[in-house]
């Protein structure tokens, strides 16, 4: 990958997005020190079987890439659409990631059980709810669930959030990079 390339995908987000006024044709891409937090759980949770909903244009992707790779990962990344320039930065980063085209929640329902050991949500907030229980069921004894935004928009995540808190064997921390992040780490 070409030094810079992720710092200068994000400003070209950032300005992408100050231009476009509807907010579901912006990018909205990660906070790079979101980015970077969530790239290193990957590795510190040795989190080979990786998932994210929320591709966009592929710049938290490529971060999430990268750690796998480390850890002799790889990704899945879902969206409901395909973005323009997402397989240009992908080759460009220098990643192999697993694409689909589908709704987010109808890709975890149809996961089996305890096949995932990182599950990053970055789709619409308010959907998260109604894809209960995958989100949790589809991770092992082990695995981390991921949220970002919970600062920025509790109110939308705040029925998500509640289900993971009434799971006895949840432990959830709210990191303050970004948006706000959710981790959760999923008890035995
Ligand atoms: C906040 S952006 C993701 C940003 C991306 N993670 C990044 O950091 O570059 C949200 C994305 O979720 C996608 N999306 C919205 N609803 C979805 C759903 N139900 N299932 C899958 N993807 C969805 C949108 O198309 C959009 O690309």
């Amino acid at each position: 990958m070409e030094p810079g390339f992720l710092a200068d995908l994000y400003a070209d987000g950032v300005h992408h997005d100050a231009a476009q006024p509807d907010r579901l044709l912006r990018r909205r891409n990660l906070e790079p020190d979101t980015a970077a937090l969530l790239a290193q759980l990957v590795r510190i949770a040795g989190a080979r079987r990786v998932v994210e909903i929320g591709t966009s244009n592929g710049y938290s992707t490529i971060w999430l890439a990268l750690a796998a790779r480390d850890v002799g990962g790889r990704v899945v990344s879902v969206d409901t659409q395909e973005w323009p320039g997402l397989r240009t930065n992908l080759r460009r980063a220098g990643v192999s990631v697993e694409l689909r085209l589908l709704e987010g929640g109808s890709y975890l329902a149809a996961l089996p059980s305890g096949s995932v050991d990182l599950l990053f949500l970055d789709a619409e907030r308010t959907e998260y709810e109604g894809w209960w229980p995958h989100p949790l069921r589809v991770l092992r004894p082990g695995g981390v669930l991921a949220v970002d935004n919970v600062l920025s928009h509790p109110t939308e995540v705040a029925p998500f959030l509640a289900l993971i808190g009434s799971e006895s064997r949840c432990r959830s921390a709210t990191v303050p990079v970004g948006k706000g992040l959710s981790v959760t780490w999923l008890g035995h």
